[in-house]
């Protein structure tokens, strides 16, 4: 249902803001491959970490750096484009997991932050099949739009197998502690992706000319954005790829992460 402040906006205005969705959700896209996944492939591709990779995962590193880097053009070009041919500007602000991912890092140095960074790679991978999964069949969305998403979707799906098994060959090299600094931070690092980024909906409402207070109303009443509605499954493939590994059977940590909601007793109890 269309928010009391949107219904006698014109049809230019409704397509406008269509249109800024859009934009920020290809934004999402360049950020996450350009400042997560990208930095990692690389260093896994040069065997920069502490574990020395498989001549096999290194080969594959380097095929996925080059379809992430496609990714991030694609959706670049792609926004670019629609820009030209609409005559409507893209208003972009950094996607929320940029800072949310700061927040997990922040207070850690060195080998801690890295081995973070890594995770949070790993986590954003074995989210986005699922993610990307519905919107080349939502027919609310661009056909123009849901090509460049069936795309990625595509190469995605190979990367999930990618770093799962990037996840099983490094798990039984870590200290118990760093398995429960990654473990313990799971919760944040997988809401980093998938919580609703409320300040880029607020901006793409101001640069149509709504006031912020207007701005904030629409989006606070609003359901939430496509990118971000089905938090559910994306998480169990995440929860699948780590319980597989014997993450969870830390009776501590499980009892944390039951506690805050992260594991079901019912759906995770063979990780358990
Ligand atoms: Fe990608
Ligand atoms: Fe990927």
């Amino acid at each position: 249902m269309r928010h009391e402040q949107l219904k006698d906006a014109p049809t230019e205005v409704l397509q406008a803001v269509g249109l800024q969705y859009l934009y920020q959700y290809m934004h999402f896209t360049t950020v996450l491959e350009q400042v997560v996944v990208l930095p990692v492939t690389s260093s896994i591709s040069l065997n920069r970490y502490d574990v020395d990779f498989a001549a096999q995962t290194r080969a594959g590193a380097y095929k996925i750096t080059t379809d992430e880097a496609w990714h991030a053009q694609s959706a670049y070009d792609y926004t670019e484009a629609l820009a030209k041919r609409t005559a409507i500007a893209p208003t972009l602000v950094a996607p929320a997991f940029e800072w949310r991912l700061e927040q997990i890092f922040h207070g850690t140095e060195g080998p801690q932050t890295r081995l973070l960074r890594f995770f949070s790679a790993v986590v954003s991978e074995t989210l986005i099949s699922s993610l990307l999964a519905d919107i080349p069949h939502d027919e609310r969305i661009l056909p123009s739009a849901r090509e460049v998403v069936a795309d990625h979707a595509k190469d995605e799906g190979r990367h999930d197998v990618f770093f799962r098994s990037v996840l099983d060959e490094v798990w039984p090299h870590l200290s118990p502690t760093q398995r429960q600094s990654v473990v313990s931070q799971l919760p944040r690092m997988v809401e980093a992706f998938l919580a609703p980024d409320v300040e880029a909906e607020i901006q793409s409402y101001c640069s149509l000319g709504f006031d912020i207070e207007s701005a904030r109303n629409i989006v606070k009443d609003s359901p939430p954005s496509t990118m971000t509605s089905s938090k559910q499954r994306p998480a169990r493939d995440t929860i699948t790829a780590f319980g597989r590994t014997g993450a969870f059977r830390d009776e501590k940590i499980a009892e944390k992460l039951l506690a805050e909601g992260f594991l079901d007793e019912r759906l995770d109890k063979h990780w358990l």
